[in-house]
């Protein structure tokens, strides 16, 4: 069992850095295309077999975890708010939800009622795995923002005049939001998942004092319970520069940072007592091999080889991504010497 990454999760000393990346499962391989052109990303998610599958794809490039082959917005359809993966529009939520009574409709469900073939696949990925198996689960505003928009948003307008207008309506969203997914990463762990991640990808859209009052207090009530589970939670968003030090209080063992932030200047203000994962621009692939390794040894040096840090990007990787490039990059990290 290569058991590097729960090492660094927990700031122990290890023999190379880990790495994986977000949305390593994924278009840019071809096996994973291949799959696609006979189920729909929502079949594949559905079909404990499948994810199954798909989840093991990118372990042979050489990552040191699997992150389980699903999307934050599964949880949604029970709820009461089902999503469809549009062709070339990413997701789209029929019915959004903008008004109280809305809200209300919004079942908080039991996952293992409804959610049954996401801790199935983890089952059956646990026997398979020689990585540690990361589940995951998007984060209350994350899944807000999809659920008030409908889809993918540029400025997070009607979001926002929720949050603005109604901030009771807003937290009795959040809460429901926060407790379901309180329980889905609980079921994910119960299940067999070593780590989890909450997704707060678009988070960055908040001032502080916003994501302190009406973010954070949810978060918290999610991340307190995981800590007693005793399994290291990654906490990550993008365009988080203004919030390391919020993000940290409301929890996490390991802090998710992205590329507009040094990683030695994050990591300091996250503190050392905290693991943090990153940090290189998935934007970096679309250079030669050398510009990429280049890019990712800067990443390196600033960790200083100081147990308890992770590498990966800032955010997912891209469809784009050259195969080839990626396995060289999971070799680089791996062979890097500090000086
Ligand atoms: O990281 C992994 O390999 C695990 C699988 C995973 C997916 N989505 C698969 C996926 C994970 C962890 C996610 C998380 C997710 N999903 C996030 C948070 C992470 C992030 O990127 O910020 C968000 C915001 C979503 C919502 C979502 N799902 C969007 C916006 C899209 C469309 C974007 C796109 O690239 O087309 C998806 C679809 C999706 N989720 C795909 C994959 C592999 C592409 C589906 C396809 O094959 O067409």
């Amino acid at each position: 069992m290569n058991d590097r990454f729960l090492k660094a999760c927990r700031r122990e000393p290890v023999d190379a850095t880990p790495v994986w990346f977000m949305r390593q499962a994924g278009r840019y391989m071809a096996e994973y295309r291949t799959l696609r052109q006979k189920y729909s990303m929502l079949e594949m998610c559905r079909t404990p077999e499948l994810a199954a599958q798909v989840t093991l794809q990118p372990i042979k490039l050489g990552v040191d975890a699997a992150i389980l082959f699903s999307d934050i917005l599964i949880p949604l359809e029970p709820m009461g708010a089902p999503v469809e993966f549009a062709k070339g529009e990413g997701p789209v939520i029929a019915r959004p939800v903008r008004t109280a009574k809305d809200v209300e409709t919004l079942r908080v469900i039991d996952p293992e009622e409804s959610l049954g073939f996401v801790f199935e696949a983890i089952r059956m990925l646990r026997k398979e795995l020689s990585v540690p198996l990361i589940g995951f689960a998007g984060a209350p505003f994350t899944l807000a923002s999809y659920l008030i928009e409908g889809g993918h948003s540029t400025n997070y307008l009607l979001t926002k005049k929720l949050m603005f207008s109604d901030p009771a309506c807003w937290n009795d969203l959040m809460a429901r939001l926060a407790e379901v997914v309180r329980r889905f990463l609980r079921a994910q762990v119960a299940a067999g998942a070593q780590a989890v991640q909450l997704f707060d990808s678009w988070v960055g859209q908040l001032s502080v004092d916003d994501y302190e009052t009406l973010v954070a207090p949810h978060v918290r009530h999610i991340l307190r319970d995981l800590e007693t589970t005793g399994v290291p939670v990654i906490h990550f968003g993008t365009g988080t520069s203004a919030l390391l030090e919020s993000m940290t209080r409301a929890g996490g063992t390991v802090i998710g940072l992205d590329w507009r932030v040094r990683l030695d200047e994050g990591w300091a203000r996250v503190g050392h007592d905290h693991a943090v994962q990153g940090n290189l621009d998935p934007a970096s692939f679309t250079a030669p091999r050398e510009v990429i390794h280049q890019r990712a040894a800067d990443v390196l040096r600033r960790a200083g080889g100081r147990p308890g840090h992770i590498f990966n990007l800032g955010h997912g990787l891209f469809p784009e991504a050259p195969v080839d490039e990626v396995r060289a990059l999971v070799d680089f990290v791996h062979e890097f010497k500090h000086a």
